[in-house]
C-alpha cells in the first residue's frame, strides 16, 4: 500500500449519518474502500488496526453487516466482541449513556445496530471512541458506501455526476432516506419513487435538496414509476423493515403493489439498467415471510420478482460483497494507525 492511504485517515471520525460528511470526506471513504479492496485481492493488504478492539453491539439481527465488521477487523489485525440482541445489559438494566461510558473504556471503537438514531448518537457523544452506525430506523450509512462502490464499479469509470439511480418502494425508512441523501452529497441523479405516504420525511428531502444545490445533484421525489426511465440502477428494499409489526403487511402491500420491481418496471428503466437491493430480499418462497405472504396475498416475490432478482441485470451479490471493504474503510479511516 502506498502512503496515499494514510492521507485518507480521519482519526476519531464517527460514522453516524451521511449528512455529517462533506462530499470530499464521503469520496475519501469510497476511495479508501476501493484501495483496501484491491489490496486484499492482490494479497498486499497492510494492517492499520493491529491490536485494536471493536465492540459490535447488535440490537437487531444481521448477516452482512456483522460478518463484514468481523472479517474487516480480522483482516486489519483487530479483535471484535459481538453482543447479540439479548447479549448485553443495554436497554434492559443499563442506559445507553452508561453502556457508552463502559464500552468506551474497554474498546477502541463501537459498532451499533438498533432502532433509534438517538442511541447511536448517544454512544458517540458519551463513549469517547469512534462509533459506526450499522443501521438505525433513520439511516444505513455503511450500506451507502457499499452501494456507491458497486455503482461506480458497474459504471465503467463514469464520474458520479453522470450516474443515475432510482429507489422504488418504501422510501420513508433507512435505505430510502440514505439513498436520497447519498446521491445528493455525491452529485448524482437520484429518483425516489414511492407512494406519497411512504416518501422520506420533509426535513430529509429538504436536507437532500440543500446538499444537491452544492453538489449539482438532481433530486426527484415522485409517485410516478415512469421516473425510473433511463436510470442506470434501480434499487429497492423490503416493504416491512426490522422492528415493524407484521400487522402492517396488508396495508404496505396495498400501498406498494404498483411499485414492485418486476420485468415490466425494469423494461421501463431501460435495457442497460441494473437491479440492486441491500438484502435480505423476499424474492421467492425460500423464507417463512415469503411463504406467508404468498398464501395470504398470492405474491411470489414481494418487493422484487424472482425473475429480476435472479436475472442478468441483478448485481445484488456484488453489492453484498462490497459491504466488507467499505466497512473496513470506515474503521481504518477513523482508527487506522501506521
Ligand atoms: N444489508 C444489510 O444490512 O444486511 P444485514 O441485515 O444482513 O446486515
Ligand atoms: N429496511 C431494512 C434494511 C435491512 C438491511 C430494515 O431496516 O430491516
Amino acid at each position: 500500500m502506498t502512503s496515499d492511504v494514510t492521507s485518507l485517515f480521519h482519526p476519531g471520525q464517527h460514522l453516524l449519518r451521511e449528512l455529517d460528511f462533506t462530499g470530499e470526506e464521503w469520496r475519501d471513504l469510497l476511495e479508501l474502500s476501493a484501495q483496501l479492496k484491491a489490496a486484499k485481492e492482490e494479497h498486499r493488504e497492510v494492517q492499520y488496526m493491529r491490536g485494536l478492539n471493536i465492540a459490535l453491539l447488535f440490537a437487531k439481527t444481521s448477516t452482512r453487516t456483522r460478518c463484514s465488521f468481523e472479517v474487516a477487523a480480522a483482516d486489519q489485525g483487530a479483535h471484535t466482541v459481538y453482543l447479540d440482541p439479548s447479549g448485553s445489559q443495554m436497554g434492559h438494566k443499563e442506559s445507553v449513556e452508561d453502556t457508552a461510558r463502559v464500552l468506551g473504556r474497554i474498546f477502541d471503537g463501537i459498532e451499533y445496530r438498533g432502532d433509534l438514531q438517538d442511541h447511536v448518537d448517544t454512544l458517540a457523544a458519551r463513549s469517547g471512541v469512534p462509533v459506526f452506525n450499522g443501521l438505525t430506523d433513520d439511516w444505513h450509512p455503511t450500506q451507502m458506501l457499499a452501494d456507491t462502490l458497486t455503482m461506480r464499479e458497474h459504471s465503467h469509470g463514469r464520474p458520479d455526476g453522470e450516474i443515475s439511480y432510482a429507489y422504488v418502494g418504501d422510501a420513508r425508512f433507512n435505505t430510502g432516506r440514505s439513498l436520497l441523501v447519498n446521491g445528493a452529497i455525491l452529485g448524482m441523479d437520484v429518483r425516489i419513487v414511492a407512494p406519497r405516504a411512504l416518501w422520506p420525511a420533509e426535513d430529509v428531502i429538504a436536507a437532500a435538496r440543500g446538499r444537491a444545490a452544492e453538489s449539482g445533484a438532481r433530486i426527484t421525489v415522485t409517485e410516478d414509476t415512469a421516473a425510473v426511465e433511463g436510470a442506470d440502477f434501480v434499487h429497492t428494499d423490503i416493504w416491512v423493515s426490522m422492528g415493524e409489526p407484521k400487522e402492517v403487511w396488508a396495508q404496505r402491500i396495498e400501498l406498494l403493489h404498483d411499485y414492485r420491481v418486476d420485468e415490466d418496471l425494469m423494461a421501463l428503466a431501460g435495457p442497460e439498467a441494473k437491479f440492486m437491493h441491500c438484502l435480505p430480499a423476499y424474492h421467492d418462497l425460500g423464507t417463512e415471510v415469503g411463504r406467508r405472504i404468498h398464501e395470504r396475498f398470492g405474491l411470489e416475490g414481494i418487493e422484487v420478482s424472482d425473475e429480476v432478482f435472479e436475472g442478468p441485470r441483478s448485481i445484488v451479490f456484488d453489492q453484498a460483497a462490497n459491504r466488507m471493504p467499505t466497512i473496513k474503510a470506515a474503521m481504518v479511516s477513523a482508527l487506522g494507525r501506521v
